[in-house]
């Protein structure tokens, strides 16, 4: 399906933040882009403010100043909603009110060419729901935008039961021509991002309800062995806890509650002490210009052991030993232990191992190894500077210092967590790849578009359907089966496509994921 031509006229409903934002991609992209608010005043005011961006663009060389007055001459602010009889797609960015949006497309009914598509930037309103009651349900579409929209790449193209296939294609095709990362998305509650993304907050507050370690500790394990660009609780205040928090409870109600999705007390609490995140001055973390810095907390330094031995193979986590020789170590191979199916490092009798999900006392008792001592996932082990790590509860002071001098010797400064199941980033991103799963298999996208809107929307460093397959579909799912059985609850159930794909040795960012 091909994109709208640039001469088709492009209507923008709504002038605020988002509204402003949309007309500047249209208007850059070369359409002529026709903006309007119901306030007096506001589209003038948006024109100008993206006139003067522009010019800000053009003064750094990012564009001329020539192109800078074009792109902004291209929106011509109307002060009827009928003066947008032109357009062939108008973007509505109205206030998020199901009655009032409604109300508009019922307007636009009459106002635009029959088939003029009519598209909404709706975060969390169902597209089904828009439509119904208008009179072309069919050509109603969401056309969901991230903040900046000029700046984020994302956009989901999201169909309600009625919207055309035609419609969505050429909503896409357009987004594309824009110069945007579109993704198709059933309407479905939280669309993908909004739903998908549950877990990076959700695990991370109960990590921190179960004291597992301290904010920033939990941060910088994100960021230095995640490569998450923000930990979950520094984007968090950044996004605003109210916001946050209301997200996360229209996604839970809209799912009947399912314990997925459940809102965290600790964070409902910091909104009833008015600790909104960085707009008012605290949240998790405080700012100001008088706001101590906060450390994370590292193992003090250990000695390095002489030798290490590796026994079978660390898949993912294998660019550890070279580290390891690297450093002077001896590295010494040994035949694979079926206690430790993805293998384990050794020093003395000390084992070290990649989490499998299980705590370390409870492991360490099944398997008949007491001095056990997990290390949590990385993104990369050839670069990751941090690495969490957590021992049993009969693992000796020896035996844990020995761990610790290890990866200290390879560069890598470790944060001790406690004894939690499935440690940080393991715990996070398995349950990232879950959600994504289970998405997949209910057909709100495919597993490629999630992985994409996660890259692209919030800045993840993999998809989280092709992490999981790095680390194994088979480990993710031993890893969701002990969670589970940790907790005894609903919210660790196994996406049953997971089960699915290890059952049949596929994977789970394959294209044709529901071939
Ligand atoms: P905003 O409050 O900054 O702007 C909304 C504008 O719509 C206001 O200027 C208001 O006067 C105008 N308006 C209200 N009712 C109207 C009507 N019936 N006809 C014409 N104009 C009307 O809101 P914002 O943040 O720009 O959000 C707009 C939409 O975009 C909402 O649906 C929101 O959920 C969605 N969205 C917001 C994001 C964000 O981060 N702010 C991100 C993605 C989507």
């Amino acid at each position: 399906m091909a994109a709208l031509p640039t001469d088709a006229v492009v209507a923008v409903i709504g002038a605020g933040a988002m509204g402003a934002g949309i007309a500047q991609v249209a208007s850059q992209a070369g359409h002529n882009v026709l903006l309007f608010d119901a306030r007096t005043g506001v589209s003038d005011r948006a024109r100008a403010s993206v006139g003067a961006t522009l010019d800000g663009l053009a003064a750094k060389g990012r564009m001329t100043a020539e192109s800078a007055r074009a792109i902004a001459g291209r929106i011509v602010p109307v002060h009827a909603l009928a003066d947008c009889a032109a357009a062939r797609l108008v973007i509505e960015a109205i206030v998020e009110d199901l009655d009032a949006k409604r109300d508009l497309l019922r307007e636009l009914d009459v106002i635009v060419d029959a088939d003029a598509i009519l598209a909404s930037n709706t975060s969390s309103l169902s597209i089904t729901s828009l439509a119904a009651g208008s009179k072309h349900p069919s050509r109603v579409v969401g056309m969901h935008f991230f903040n900046p929209a000029p700046v984020l790449p994302l956009v989901e193209v999201v169909s309600g039961l009625a919207t055309a296939d035609g419609v969505s294609a050429t909503v896409h095709a357009t987004a594309l021509a824009w110069g945007k990362f579109p993704v198709h998305a059933a309407s479905t509650p939280g669309f993908i991002v909004n739903r998908c993304a549950r877990p990076f907050y959700g695990e991370a507050l109960r990590l921190l309800t179960e004291r597992a370690a301290d904010v920033p500790t939990i941060d910088a394990v994100m960021r230095d062995a995640g490569g998450f660009r923000m930990g979950p609780f520094e984007l968090m205040d950044l996004v605003g806890h109210d916001v946050n928090f209301a997200v996360t409870k229209s996604v839970w109600s809209a799912y009947f509650h399912d314990p997925r999705y459940a809102p965290s007390v600790l964070q409902q609490d910091l909104i009833a002490a008015g600790f909104l995140g960085r707009k008012s001055g605290r949240g998790f973390y405080a700012y100001g210009a008088d706001a101590a810095k906060a450390v994370p907390l590292a193992e003090p330094d250990a000695p390095a052991p002489e030798a290490v031995r590796v026994c079978g193979d660390l898949g993912s986590a294998m660019p550890l030993v070279a580290r390891l020789e690297a450093s002077g170590m001896r590295v010494v191979r040994e035949n694979s232990d079926p206690r430790f199916p993805y293998g384990a490092l050794a020093v003395g009798d000390t084992r070290i191992a990649l989490t499998d999900g299980r705590t370390a006392t409870v492991r360490g008792r099944d398997d008949n190894c007491p001095n056990l001592v997990l290390f949590d996932l990385a993104l990369d082990y050839s670069r990751c500077t941090r690495l969490a790590m957590a021992r049993g509860d009969r693992c000796s002071d020896v035996s844990w210092r020995k761990a610790v001098g290890m990866l200290q010797a390879a560069g890598i400064a470790v944060a001790r967590l406690d004894d939690v199941a499935g440690l940080a980033v393991m715990r996070i991103v398995v349950m990232l790849a879950n959600e994504a799963s289970d998405a997949v298999m209910q057909g709100i996208a495919t597993a490629t578009d999630i992985d994409l809107a996660m890259q692209k929307g919030v800045n993840y460093p993999c998809g989280p359907l092709a992490w999981a397959d790095r680390i194994g579909p088979a480990h993710v799912q031993g890893v969701l089966t002990h969670l589970a059985a940790h907790y005894g609850e609903d919210r660790y159930r196994t996406s049953p496509r997971i089960a699915r794909v290890v059952a049949g040795g596929g994977a789970l960012g394959l294209a044709d994921e529901r071939a």
